[in-house]
C-alpha cells in the first residue's frame, strides 16, 4: 500500500491536490480494518466517549480512558498517521497540563494530537515539542454546553470568528484543522485562504479531506446524521447474526458434531 503517512505528507496532500482521507478508531481490530482498507489519517476521536463508552458526550472522558483507546489502535495500525484527541480538560488550563498530556498521548503511540479551539500558545508549545498538531474549529463537542446543542456554527457574521480562529490555529504551527459543522461556503472560503489541509465534517466538498466516525459510516448505531452516510447496515447485520445464534441454540441446532471435539 505504500509508504507510511505523517504530518508533513498529510500537509503537503493540499499542493498536490490529492483528497485525504480520514477516518475514526477505537480499537486495535477497527485500526488494522481502516488501516488495510488504506486511509490516509486514524483520528482515536474523543467520539470513543458517546460511540463506545456510552457517555452522552465528549466532556466526561478521561485521559486515561483516551491513552486505553490510542494504544490500542496503535497496535493495530502501521500505515496510517495516527492521531489521538486531546479529552476536555487536558489541555485547557495551561500550556504546561497541554505539552504534559500530548507528550503522554504520543508515549502512548499518537504520532499526532489534535485538540479543539483557539489555543494558540498550547499548540505552538506541543509542536515546539516535537508534536504535530491538527487544529479543529466550528462546532467543537467538547463546547456542546455552551452551543446550547450540536448544532451549525459559523453562519453569517459569526463566520468571520470560525476562520480568525483557523489562521490563528494555522500561525500556531498546526499542520491541518478540522472543520466540523459550518456552512459548506465557508469551508469553501477557510481551504482556499489557509495553506494547511483542511478537513471537513459535516463542511462541505470544498475541504482538503473528510472525515467521519467509523461507527456512522458503518452503519453501527440507530441514530442517522445529515454530515454522514452509511456505507453499510452493519448494526441489521449484527443483529441479525446474534439473534440466529440465539435462535440454533435454543433449538440445539448450534453447536454440530462439526463444531465438537
Ligand atoms: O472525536 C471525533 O470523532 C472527532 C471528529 C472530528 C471526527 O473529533
Amino acid at each position: 500500500m505504500g509508504e507510511n503517512i505523517t504530518a508533513p505528507k498529510i500537509r503537503a496532500m493540499k499542493a498536490s491536490g490529492e483528497k485525504i482521507v480520514c477516518l475514526t478508531a477505537y480499537d486495535a481490530y477497527f485500526g488494522k480494518l481502516a488501516d488495510n482498507a488504506g486511509v490516509d489519517l486514524i483520528l482515536v476521536g474523543d467520539s470513543v466517549a458517546n460511540v463506545v463508552l456510552g457517555y452522552p458526550n465528549t466532556v466526561p472522558v478521561t485521559m486515561d480512558e483516551m491513552l486505553h483507546h490510542v494504544r490500542a489502535v496503535h497496535r493495530g495500525v502501521r500505515r496510517s498517521l495516527l492521531v489521538a484527541d486531546m479529552p476536555f480538560g487536558s489541555y485547557n488550563a495551561s500550556v504546561e497540563q497541554a505539552v504534559e498530556n500530548a507528550v503522554s498521548l504520543a508515549k502512548a503511540g499518537a504520532e499526532s494530537v489534535k485538540l479543539e479551539g483557539d489555543y494558540s500558545e498550547a499548540i505552538a508549545a506541543i509542536v515546539k515539542t516535537g508534536i504535530p498538531v491538527m487544529g479543529h474549529v466550528g462546532m467543537t463537542p467538547q463546547s456542546v454546553n455552551n452551543f446550547g446543542g450540536f448544532r451549525v456554527q459559523g453562519r453569517g457574521e459569526a463566520g468571520k470568528d470560525v476562520v480568525s480562529k483557523a489562521k490563528s490555529i494555522q500561525d500556531a504551527g498546526a499542520y491541518a484543522i478540522v472543520l466540523e459543522l459550518i456552512p459548506a461556503d465557508l469551508a469553501a472560503q477557510i481551504t482556499a485562504e489557509l495553506s494547511i489541509p483542511t478537513i471537513g465534517i459535516g463542511a462541505g466538498q470544498q475541504c482538503d479531506g473528510q472525515i467521519q466516525v467509523l461507527h456512522d459510516i458503518l452503519g453501527l448505531s440507530s441514530e442517522t446524521f445529515k454530515h454522514a452516510k452509511r456505507f453499510a447496515e452493519a448494526e441489521n447485520l449484527l443483529g441479525k447474526a446474534i439473534r440466529d445464534y440465539s435462535c440454533e441454540v435454543r433449538n440445539e441446532s448450534f453447536p454440530t458434531v462439526e463444531n465438537s471435539f
